[in-house]
């Protein structure tokens, strides 16, 4: 592969980006809850054209409570799958395992960083938000799956986190400046993050054969599949949210709406955006040129 990609290099520029939680959250880091938390491309709110502006923002910060709640939550098997795979081989490569020692520390702070975002939301919007869970039973179906397949799928989540602060939150004025704050703190981590998945499915498929790579990447749509499941328990969850904290009741043709146009959304947000990533597609095809091909043959269902 010609990415460049090298452990040395992600190391030292993780060592060179590190903050800490305490310097972004907390004290005079407040959410402001009269501005929207998410970019509209991810939020699809201004479809429903049923809901005032006042509501489409309410819908917005539960999305982007949900959110940062899901990247708590895979960061939760993205843990321990990296750890496990530090520990295959601790003495050939020092900037190996002190690169992929690194990307977990990172994970766990992140994972740290949101449980600390979600009791500030529920203080400050003022009623429950569920989010599907509990995050040791989905990390235990999703690691049971092979380590190919999970890597793949690691790699999936991490670029598609990429893609969603560079091509629409980034450069969006009207986000709230400390939610907006949080993303670009973990985004800044988790560029190294996917250069390192890169270097991991690469060397789980050394050596692998086309049908053995071909079952890691039915393994990847499964557990796509199992994550698609949730969310649409999630977009269940999050109208319930939305209610409660707007005292709208919507009519049974309204909620039929919102579960199709939130369905989709959350379909493009953590599923469709990764799998069409370009870096992800090349990752695939340098393993396996069929690889990309089947995992393209299903993507649209997810844009
Ligand atoms: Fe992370
Ligand atoms: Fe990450």
């Amino acid at each position: 592969m010609n990415h460049g990609y090298s452990y040395q290099a992600t190391l030292t520029a993780s060592q060179s980006i590190g903050w800490r939680i305490e310097d972004i959250i907390g004290g005079k880091n407040r959410l402001d809850f009269t501005k929207p938390f998410m970019p509209e491309a991810l939020a699809w709110v201004e479809p429903l054209t049923f809901l005032t502006p006042d509501e489409k923002r309410i819908l917005n910060q539960v999305r982007g409570n949900t959110y940062l709640c899901i990247f708590g939550l895979v960061e939760e098997f993205i843990l321990p799958f990296v750890l496990d795979h530090a520990r295959t081989q601790l003495r050939d490569d020092d900037y190996r395992i002190r690169a992929l020692l690194q990307f977990a520390g990172e994970e766990a702070k992140h994972i740290q960083l949101f449980k600390t975002f979600q009791q500030e939301f529920k203080d400050g919007f003022g009623s429950e938000c569920p989010v599907i869970g509990p995050p040791d039973v989905i990390a235990a179906a999703v690691l049971a799956h092979e380590p190919l397949a999970v890597a793949m799928t690691v790699l999936q989540i991490e670029w598609m986190s990429q893609r969603h602060y560079v091509d629409s939150i980034k450069d969006d004025q009207d986000l709230d400046p400390q939610f907006k704050s949080l993303l670009k703190h973990h985004w800044l981590e988790e560029a190294q993050h996917a250069k390192l998945d890169t270097l991991m499915v690469e060397s789980l498929a050394e050596g692998k054969s086309e049908e053995e790579i071909m079952r890691a990447v039915e393994g990847l749509i499964a557990i796509g599949g199992f994550l698609d499941e949730g969310l649409a328990q999630q977009v269940e969850f999050d109208m319930d949210s939305f209610m409660r904290a707007s005292g709208r009741q919507l009519t049974g043709s309204e909620m039929e709406e919102f579960r199709r146009v939130q369905r989709q959304a959350n379909r493009w947000t953590y599923l469709g955006s990764g799998m069409t990533h370009p870096k992800v597609l090349e990752t695939l095809e340098g393993i396996s040129p069929k690889a990309r091909q089947r995992i393209e043959s299903i993507s649209p269902a997810f844009c």
